[in-house]
């Protein structure tokens, strides 16, 4: 099994303030990796540290079997291109139609004419479950799934190797939260890409996950399999548990 990335010793501080502290982990291929913590326990930041927008105070990070840190810019660049990243909140551009923000990336880097950008932007819509009929709206016109959905036909229309989630169930009803959790089961099961979640949504990340990491305050509580996570003997991870799955909690250790 090879190694997507590879997390040893990162720390972090910002203003004097320990942000990250000590980060150990690594991600496999083909899995879904869930980050789950509370609001400010450093989800997000760990997720830039990957992806080279924010660089440890000391510790090393592997993508794809390079040291980031070794890298130049272009080299950076070229690696970017194999990460999707969701942002937290879509984050779509309001004044581009959706065809533009999903392809966002060929417009900025490649000269390619609006009829085939176009056709390429049906394929990655339908791989989220939009259609033609989508192209031409602005983010406006849009519901919170399908801002999401556009999200990640943007993330994934580079075709990526890794794609990095941020939150990308929060502000969505139930019921849509669980269309977004089969579609990232689903975009992982038909193109084999690597994910990286990162959650405050236990019912998800205990419906999607192959691994989950258990952040607090920066620090690493705990990794493990569904199975070992539910069965922590860890006093805050059974709290946070309890707290995050109500009834689910017993039933599911049972
Ligand atoms: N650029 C920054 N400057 C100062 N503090 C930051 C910066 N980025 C993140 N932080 C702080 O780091 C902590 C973790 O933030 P974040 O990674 O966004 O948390 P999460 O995604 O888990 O909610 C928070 O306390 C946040 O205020
Ligand atoms: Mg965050």
């Amino acid at each position: 099994m090879s190694t997507v990335v590879d997390i040893k010793g990162i720390s972090l501080s910002i203003g004097g303030r320990d942000i990250l502290k000590d980060i150990n982990f690594e991600v496999y291929e083909g899995e879904i990796f869930t980050i789950l913590g509370g609001s400010g326990s450093g989800k997000t930041t760990i997720t830039k540290c990957i992806v080279g927008l924010y660089k440890p105070t000391s510790g090393s990070i592997k993508l794809f079997n390079r040291d980031i840190s070794t890298l130049s810019q272009i080299e950076l660049d070229n690696i970017r291109k194999d990460v999707g990243y969701v942002f937290q909140g879509a984050a779509l551009f309001d004044s581009l139609r959706v065809w533009e923000n999903v392809m966002f990336y060929h417009l900025e880097h490649n000269r390619i004419e609006e009829r085939k950008l176009k056709s390429m932007a049906i394929r990655y819509l339908e791989m989220v479950g939009l259609a033609e009929e989508h192209l031409d709206l602005y983010p406006s016109e849009l519901s919170g799934g399908m801002k999401k959905r556009v999200g990640i036909a943007r993330a994934i229309a580079t075709d990526p190797k890794l794609i990095i989630y941020d939150e990308p169930t929060s502000g969505l009803d139930p019921i849509t939260s669980r269309l977004i959790d089969e579609l990232i089961l689903d975009l992982r099961n038909r193109t084999g890409s690597t994910a990286i979640v990162v959650s405050h949504d236990l019912v998800s990340a205990f419906s999607i996950s192959d691994r989950i990491l258990i952040l607090r305050e920066g620090e690493v509580l705990q990794i493990g399999s569904k199975g070992e996570i539910l069965n922590s003997s860890l006093p805050f991870v059974r709290e946070f548990l309890k707290k995050g799955l109500g009834d689910l909690y017993e039933a599911r250790r049972a």
